[in-house]
């Protein structure tokens, strides 16, 4: 495991640049290829659990990989995605050409289904990012669950 304590000072101390921030969480950048993602509040927390937990029963690769987590999950690290600019990007790496097209892939409802994720939030270029050319799942701790909680 990685020292988070050590990450903790260094982000507080500003070494790392802030790439952004949603409601839970704010995503620094670690300068070699991973960011880390610190929780901001409960809900953050129970972001950064579920992303845990699907990256680890995930076999589909449509998302960023995980590679370490805190033990009190406030801190995950994260492949380092680059910015997607528009959905149809992802549109033209899965061959379709609308929102309505993506629903009926297969692969789509899969996850959606496994991981208990709302299809609707797969429609937004801001939760999808650029790894190796691929476009991956960048934010996905919100599913129905959390939702329901936050
Ligand atoms: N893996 C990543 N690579 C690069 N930037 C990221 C990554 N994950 C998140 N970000 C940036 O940080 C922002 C906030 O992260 P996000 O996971 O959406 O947090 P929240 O769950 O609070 O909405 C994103 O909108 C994006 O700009
Ligand atoms: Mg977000």
């Amino acid at each position: 495991m990685a020292s988070f304590n050590g990450l903790r000072e260094n982000i507080n101390k500003g070494k790392y640049p802030r790439l952004g921030a949603g409601s839970g969480r704010v995503v620094f950048d670690l300068k070699n290829g991973y960011v880390i993602k610190a929780a901001k509040n409960k809900k953050g927390i129970a972001q950064n659990k579920a992303e845990c937990a699907i990256a680890k029963n995930d076999q589909s690769s449509m998302f960023a990989k995980i590679i370490d987590v805190s033990e009190d999950y406030h801190f995950v690290i994260m492949e380092k995605a680059d910015h997607v600019r528009s959905i149809s990007e992802v549109w033209r790496y899965y061959e379709v050409r609308n929102n309505r097209e993506l629903a009926s892939l297969e692969s789509f409802q899969k996850i959606c289904t496994k991981h208990d994720l709302l299809m609707s939030d797969l429609y937004r270029r801001m939760n999808w990012g650029i790894v190796k050319g691929k476009p991956v799942i960048i934010d996905y701790g919100f599913t129905k669950e959390t939702k329901k909680l936050y």
